[in-house]
């Protein structure tokens, strides 16, 4: 038992004006150019953390393939709702999407290969809770690949360091890819 507070998601219409710019920034902000950076492999269990509307679920859906899968998890309904229409249109049965309310995702540990959080640091409260999470869920060679998207890199640097269960293994731009450090 746990007397911890349940997450707040932003409201319906913050929702939905980030999807539209979402929209609007794409020629810029492209999702399909930012994936090749990502090491996303055929076969892999993903997490996609603070999901939204999926802009890297669908594409990671499709390069991990049926033998792979791609936990979408968020606390937004709305997200939630998306996500799942948008498997079911291009049918992907390989993405499972999961509505939190707090930072355990229910997920079996020791299970995921790599955790995605973009875009999504930044509205994270509780640091520890979300590394402690992270640090569950991944194998012990499995990564995070986060960015530093509001927020400066230093600052993410210092966050990262400051838990003592990840290393930073390297940083590239506005991106990161950290491990966990090991497991007892
Ligand atoms: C700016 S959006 C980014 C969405 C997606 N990662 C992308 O880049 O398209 C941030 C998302 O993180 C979700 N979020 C915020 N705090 C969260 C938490 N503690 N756990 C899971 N999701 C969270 C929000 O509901 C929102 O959908």
């Amino acid at each position: 038992m746990t007397n911890e507070k349940k997450l707040e998601p932003m409201s319906d219409l913050h929702f939905k004006g980030m999807m539209w710019l979402y929209k609007l920034a794409y020629p810029i902000w492209n999702p399909r150019r930012h994936i090749k950076k990502i090491p996303l492999k055929e076969g892999m269990v993903v997490v996609d953390y603070g999901c939204g509307p999926g802009r890297y679920t669908i594409p990671a859906a499709k390069i991990v393939g049926p033998q792979g899968k791609v936990f979408a998890v968020d606390i937004h309904p709305l997200a939630i709702k998306v996500v799942k229409e948008k498997a079911a249109r291009e049918s992907l049965t390989n993405i499972e999407a999961i509505l939190l309310d707090s930072y355990h995702t229910g997920i079996q540990g020791l299970s995921v290969d790599l955790i995605l959080l973009i875009d999504t640091f930044h509205a994270i409260s509780d640091h520890q809770a979300l590394f402690r999470e992270m640090h569950r869920l991944l194998k012990q060679d499995g990564m995070v690949f986060m960015d530093a998207e509001h927020i400066k890199m230093p600052r993410v640097r210092e966050i990262v360091e400051a838990t003592g269960i990840f290393t930073i293994v390297e940083c590239l731009g506005k991106d990161m890819l950290i491990a966990p450090k090991v497991k007892q």
